[in-house]
């Protein structure tokens, strides 16, 4: 419980992810276009580490013959079957009620803290 400092926010470059471990959870720090997200390291459907996935974008709805991507960066596409989530919220992209756990992250002094127990 509480907040566990885990890194300095410079240990996470642009684009990258850090896994961390705190209390026996296996956590995975992002950095998203200068901000952080902290998601846990295990696929809601079949418990994959999440954190060996792609990040990336993804095809936006479009119509026949039209390819819309977007989002680059955002999204982490489980490394066994490909479902996709929202690096920002840990929302799947196809469920709001499919979503891998995402943790609230304080950031003090150039270092980040995870926060357990919220
Ligand atoms: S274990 Fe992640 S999509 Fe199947």
């Amino acid at each position: 419980m509480g907040i566990h400092y885990v890194l300095d926010t410079a240990d996470v470059s642009e684009g990258g992810h850090v896994v961390v471990q705190v209390e026996g959870r296996e956590i995975g720090i992002f950095r998203v276009n200068g901000e952080f997200y902290a998601l846990h390291n295990y696929c809601p459907h079949q418990g994959a580490p999440m954190c060996a996935g792609l990040v990336s974008g993804t095809n936006l709805p479009s119509g026949v013959y039209e390819y819309e991507y977007s989002r680059k960066g955002e999204i982490l596409r489980c490394p066994w079957h490909g479902w996709e989530f929202d690096i920002k919220t840990g929302k799947s992209l196809f469920s709001d009620r499919t979503r891998v756990k995402k943790y609230e992250l304080e950031i003090a002094n150039g270092k980040i803290g995870v926060v357990l127990g919220k």
